[in-house]
């Protein structure tokens, strides 16, 4: 397929690619496509008065991860002025480099680790059957927007707890509308379109208002009783352990929120699309939840013993990885392949374009769950969740929510394409969304499946089967 470049070039030229850093912004995968295809594993993106390095694959992932002296996170473009209540909620892990991270990321993963993480069993399986109530059989729903309320309403349930719904699920809807703001302003740090600043006001109110609904949570979690929720949990351990204000809580809520709830939403969103045009796939999975839950919702034993969903799910997260590339800065005079890198010189590196790579995945652009069998990548090779000592620290959350939301889901209903649907994809500051509806068609599981023909450019980022609709059609 000629849209998806398998070989690279020797080049004897430095590995410098000129363009705009504004066709970065509107088109990270295609830029880095041609970084990659043109110019290997280490390569820049040079402007008229801007240079961005990147690093592709697991040799240079591992060099730029594995060294917290040399690369710092500096995950949010747009900090805000250093008073601000935009400076206060961007101050989370994300924002944290070393001591300080290290300290704090003990603290905010300790309701993360995997033990921690079964307590949320059933509160999952309750936020999950509530949210299929309002699915009938017969009925075309936009999945997309459906797992973002889903995702919404189970982030917030989790992180504030199940007794103040109404309160948990605003601070969620302020979280998403400011995640939003910072979407459209943080390109302006690239562009100098004025459009884009625009919204730089907008984006300091937003910041403002979620602080103080944020605070509020926190004044009526310290006033009432603590709970099981995250944010209790970090209550409890920063008053044991002192010495963390409570802007410094609200820095690591409004980030574990704005880290947890979008990224988890596209993965589902992917994953159940991937499988809608896959019958064979799907077929094999409903296979498993009939033997091993026979329509039950997993329990938390059954969670970690269904093999083949997991294999759906690494493959459908590499594929289509949520978070498509992060970011670093140079904290110090640095080599980085040929190029010798200045204090605060950023580099990009990502996981789609390593989980593309054909020597590490063969056919990268087909999803085939099976090759789960014979692979084991290193976690520099694969890492939806990042890797090194700013790995994601809701991995195993997210996956227990998927292990949980997709046999619950699928075990009632079957959901393929509606016809004629146009799917679009598209990566906006560093996460891969749908960029158009993903509508559905919900019927009653019968573990029968076809699939139908879709557009759009989804066709760019993954090669997807012809249509089973279709072959009986030509048949
Ligand atoms: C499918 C779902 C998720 C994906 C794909 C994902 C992806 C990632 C990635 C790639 C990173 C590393 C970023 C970097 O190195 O620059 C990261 C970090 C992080 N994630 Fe997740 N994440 C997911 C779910 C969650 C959840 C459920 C939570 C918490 C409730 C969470 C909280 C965090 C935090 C706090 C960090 C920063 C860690 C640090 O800097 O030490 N994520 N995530």
């Amino acid at each position: 397929m000629s849209d998806f470049p398998t070989l690279r070039l020797a080049s004897p030229l430095p590995p410098i690619m000129h363009g705009t850093l504004g066709e970065f912004v509107d088109d990270p995968i295609h830029v880095m496509r041609q970084m990659w295809a043109s110019h290997g594993e280490v390569a820049a993106l040079q402007d008229d008065n801007h240079r961005i390095h990147f690093v592709f694959g697991p040799q240079y992932n591992h060099e730029v991860l594995g060294d917290t002296r040399k690369f710092h996170a500096q995950f949010f473009a747009v900090r805000g002025p250093r008073k601000s209540a935009q400076r206060r909620v961007t101050s989370g892990l994300l924002s944290m480099n070393g001591d300080q991270h290290r300290e704090h990321r003990r603290t905010v993963q300790a309701p993360f680790q995997k033990k921690a993480v079964q307590a949320y069993h059933d509160q999952v399986i309750g936020v999950t059957q509530d949210q299929l109530a309002s699915w009938n059989p017969g009925e075309t729903k936009d999945i997309a927007e459906e797992m973002t309320h889903y995702m919404l309403r189970l982030t917030s349930s989790l992180l504030f707890g199940m007794d103040i719904p109404e309160m948990a699920y605003e601070v969620g809807r302020l979280t998403e509308r400011w995640v939003d703001l910072n979407h459209q302003v943080g390109p302006a740090v690239f562009s100098a379109d004025p459009a884009l600043l625009a919204n730089y006001e907008e984006l300091l109110q937003a910041a403002d208002e979620l602080e103080q609904a944020v605070l509020e949570m926190v004044r009526m979690r310290r006033g009432g009783q603590l709970g099981m929720d995250v944010l209790s949990l970090l209550i409890r351990a920063h008053d044991m352990q002192g010495g963390v204000s409570d802007e410094q809580l609200v820095g690591h809520i409004v980030l574990l929120f704005g880290a947890a709830h979008l990224t988890s939403a596209h993965t589902l969103t992917w994953t159940l699309f991937l499988l809608a045009q896959h019958p064979g796939v799907m077929s094999q999975l409903h296979a498993e939840f009939q033997e091993k839950l026979d329509g039950q919702a997993p329990t938390a034993e059954q969670v970690d013993q269904l093999p083949f969903l997991d294999a759906v799910l690494r493959e459908s997260m590499r594929v289509l990885p949520a978070s498509a590339y992060s970011i670093r800065v140079a904290a110090e005079t640095c080599e980085l392949g040929p190029f010798k890198l200045n204090p605060g010189n950023p580099v990009i590196f990502s996981q789609f374009i390593t989980h593309h790579m054909p020597h590490l995945f063969p056919q990268p652009e087909k999803f085939l769950p099976d090759r789960w069998g014979a692979i084991s990548p290193s976690p520099y090779a694969y890492l939806p969740f990042g890797a090194g000592a700013r790995m994601c620290i809701g991995a195993a959350l997210a996956m227990m929510q998927f292990k949980i939301s997709l046999p619950t889901m699928l075990g009632k209903f079957k959901l393929s394409m509606a016809p004629e649907a146009e799917v679009r994809a598209r990566v906006m500051s560093t996460m891969l969304y749908p960029a158009s509806s993903v509508p559905m068609r919900i019927e009653r599981q019968d573990g029968h499946f076809t699939s139908q023909p879709v557009s759009g450019n989804i066709h760019t980022l993954v090669d997807l089967p012809p249509s089973t609709v279709a072959i009986r059609r030509a048949a």
